[in-house]
């Protein structure tokens, strides 16, 4: 096979066989096809689409072309969630282990931040001592002994994805169904995954603005996980406005620990939250119904069952757990605090959210350079929500930084990023709909 006519057949909108598709991922992965050809073939995918098939076979061989992990001597079904991304969306941090407590298994690849949307694995590596880098062994053991483990994408998982991504990100080629949907799922379905929910991400936070747009990739990643018989169903949530109160990773780190120990929880934080997991929970039949999924969900959280979860997983990659014992007071804080104020006194009548993730970033939160060192204290406390009440005494949110010099550029960035009215908006529902 000569690697050029591939990529003309795609360029061409001619659909490829699985054994071209086999052939280019393999070549990719060994580097025997030049990242200029492997570059050249994503613009093709980004301009011309894959048909349902060729992404199927994209995705699997993507998948195959590293370790797929297999568990063995456990007793439950093994599942996970996938967010496309969005601005405080700690979700992945209470999931994991709430599903875990209720008797499954969640062994969670996860990523760092992306564009302005923040990455679980940021957050994690806000706790002294947690390995997100770790082998194939340690991971098995966790998932086995503690229910879940959360972790980053060792090198032998999925090694296509790791090179075509880094590609993607230097080529304008993100923003493809197709290449998201093998990207996504090649790291999952090597987990040895059987049912998986995926949390789309709809709004101005989140990379699929509009709800056309973030049902096509639902459909997408639904029917090529179903192909490759992982049970997948889709959420589509709302990224509107910040999930939850807080923004940045430790500040989010220690909102999910909270949760977990049972504190009152942000409404719509524990909506998708509850929706995420009793879906999982009803595929896999450990819930008959979601009714009795919620019962279970806030059982394992009165009883402390999930944050007993949480820090024996955290405990086995290697986090200090005396700090999770006193979180409150343990866990790194910013040296300086601030209010944010609105200009005018009035309701919160929108919220454009990419911003508030940029601000994260200008707080160096987030990184502008691939091996950034990141500040894990900054961010944002207290952030406000569509329709609250904000005046000279109210105000938008707290911003938490290490350094004086940047909060007047973040204090004017969220006060254009929240629109302020004299009339009361109502928020939209925080879920908008299930794709099966
Ligand atoms: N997350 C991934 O893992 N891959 C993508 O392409 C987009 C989001």
């Amino acid at each position: 096979m000569i690697p050029q006519e591939i990529i003309r057949k795609t360029r061409n909108k001619k659909e490829l066989t699985k054994e071209e598709i086999d052939y280019l991922i393999k070549g990719i992965s060994t580097g025997d096809i030049a990242d200029i050809q492997a570059a050249s073939f994503t613009m093709a995918v980004f301009l011309n689409g894959l048909t349902k098939d060729e992404t199927l076979n994209l995705t699997l061989s993507m998948r195959d072309s590293g370790e797929i992990i297999k568990f063995k001597d456990i007793n439950g079904p093994i599942v996970d969630k996938h967010s496309t991304g969005g601005v405080g969306d700690k979700v992945s941090l209470m999931l994991a282990p709430m599903l875990a407590a209720c008797g499954a298994y969640v062994p969670m690849i996860a990523g760092r931040g992306l564009g302005h949307t923040g990455g679980t694995l940021d957050k994690l590596d806000s706790l002294k001592g947690y390995q997100t880098n770790v082998g194939i062994q340690l991971f098995q053991k966790t998932v086995k002994e503690a229910g879940c483990a959360i972790v980053g994408q060792t090198k032998d998982l999925a090694p296509a994805d790791k090179k075509l991504y880094a590609i993607r990100d230097v080529c304008a080629t993100v923003e493809s169904i197709p290449l998201i949907t093998a990207s996504i799922l090649s790291k999952k379905l090597a987990a040895g995954l059987q049912y998986l929910v995926m949390d789309i991400k709809c709004g101005n936070g989140a990379f699929m603005e509009n709800k056309e747009e973030a049902r096509k990739l639902a459909s997408s990643i639904v029917n090529v996980a179903n192909g490759a018989n992982t049970k997948t169903t889709a959420i589509l949530t709302d990224m509107n406005s910040v999930l939850g109160n807080t923004v940045g990773n430790v500040l989010e780190l220690k909102e999910a620990l909270d949760y977990l120990s049972g504190k009152t929880p942000d409404s719509r934080l524990k909506e998708v939250t509850d929706v995420l997991c009793s879906e999982i929970l009803v595929n896999a039949k450990l819930a008959k119904d979601n009714l009795l999924a919620k019962a279970m969900l806030q059982n394992v959280i009165d009883k402390g069952y999930a944050y007993e979860r949480f820090v024996k997983m955290s405990s086995m990659l290697g986090a200090d757990t005396f700090i999770l014992e006193n979180y409150d007071t343990m866990l790194p804080k910013a040296k300086y605090v601030k209010p944010i104020y609105p200009q005018t006194a009035g309701y919160v009548s929108k919220i454009d959210t990419r911003k508030v993730g940029i601000g994260v970033i200008v707080l160096g939160g987030g990184r502008t350079t691939p091996i950034q060192q990141i500040n894990y204290t900054t961010g944002f406390t207290s952030f406000c929500q569509i329709g609250d009440k904000v005046d000279t005494k109210t105000p938008l949110c707290y911003v938490h930084s290490e350094n004086e010099d940047n909060i007047k550029e973040v204090i004017k960035l969220i006060q254009e990023a929240v629109s302020i009215s004299e009339i009361r908006t109502e928020k939209e529902s925080v879920i908008i709909e299930k794709i099966i």
